[in-house]
């Protein structure tokens, strides 16, 4: 097998246990509330690329952890993902009716159920990072705290508001670039970090250092070819709504680059990312993810 086939099979077999657990994670038996459990797990499983929590298991594992500390942060920041998505296509958003190759999540349960779908993984985040006995209470902070801090209005939320007044304003290329490394390089961010801190790395760590500037080069290059892919894929082979920045007049990377440019500029950045694995070990699956995220069509 070359270096792609060897990533995309460890893609592959960690989707298949984060499935498992999540499905775990997000199961109830309870008539009364029967509901929230399945409007979450509607769209919480069956679908994603899992991108977020393959860092985190990955970025453990390379680290020389072990998955069972790492498992729980994972599922945290992909169910915070999950939220953020369940929301972002609320039409009071961007207002998107398809979702993981699905109807989005409100056109399925209606807008409150959404929401307090959305709700409901948000808080079951922070139960699942500390409901573990294979992270000491240290670790637990920790990780909670990164996760509000990415989840909060100096990460995603941040840059959610960015990403609304942008419907409105115009902004200049340096305010985008923070847009999108609030909206979208907090979380991957998060992700290497949790990963470290699954392994017994702090925050503070040379690794994590090195691993957080991974991470925010490829989660800027996440969005700008998100924002490329809004414009040149369809509908079923992203799996989700198209053309929705125009729709909604968003400042994106093509607001400034043709898709060639923004193609470019998403190199540049994966080359950064790259670069910024040296002196670490066992990172040879952290570069071809890298090299991957910016050649994906979904
Ligand atoms: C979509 O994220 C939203 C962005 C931050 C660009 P993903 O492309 O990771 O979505 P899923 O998890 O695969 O559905
Ligand atoms: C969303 O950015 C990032 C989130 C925090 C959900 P987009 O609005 O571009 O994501 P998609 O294209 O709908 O997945
Ligand atoms: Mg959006
Ligand atoms: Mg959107
Ligand atoms: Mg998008």
């Amino acid at each position: 097998m070359n270096n792609k086939d060897i990533l995309l099979d460890r893609i592959k077999q960690n989707s298949d246990r984060v499935e498992a657990a999540l499905s775990a994670y997000s199961s109830g038996e309870d008539e009364d509330i029967g509901l929230i459990f399945r409007a979450q797990r509607y769209s919480l499983l069956g679908g994603g690329k899992r991108i977020r929590p393959f860092i985190v298991n990955e970025v453990c594992a390379s680290l020389g952890g072990d998955e069972k500390a790492s498992m729980p942060l994972a599922c945290a920041i992909e169910m915070i993902h999950t939220y953020s998505l369940i929301h972002d296509d609320l039409p009071c958003m961007d207002d998107d009716d398809m979702r993981r190759g699905k109807p989005s999540n409100h056109i399925e349960f209606g807008y409150a159920n959404a929401l307090l779908a959305g709700d409901a993984l948000l808080t079951k985040a922070f139960a699942t990072a500390v409901g573990t006995d294979m992270l000491d209470a240290g670790q637990k902070a920790e990780a909670v705290r990164l996760l509000a801090d990415a989840a909060g209005e100096r990460g995603m939320i941040g840059g959610q508001i960015m990403d609304l007044a942008g419907e409105e304003q115009s902004y200049e290329f340096s305010k985008l670039l923070r847009l999108h490394s609030l909206k979208t390089g907090a979380l991957i961010v998060c992700s290497a970090r949790l990963g470290c801190i699954a392994a017994g790395y702090g925050t503070d760590s040379v690794e994590s250092q090195k691993l957080s500037v991974y991470a925010a080069k490829i989660g800027l290059a996440f969005q700008v070819v998100d924002d490329v892919l809004d414009v040149t894929a369809d509908e079923q082979q992203l799996g989700k709504s198209v053309r929705s920045d125009a729709d909604n007049n968003k400042t994106t990377f093509l607001s400034f680059y043709t898709v060639d440019e923004a193609k470019e500029y998403a190199r540049t950045l994966t080359n950064q990312a790259i670069e910024a694995l040296e002196g670490l070990q066992n990172c040879d699956t952290l570069a071809e993810l890298a090299r991957y995220l910016l050649e994906r069509t979904n």
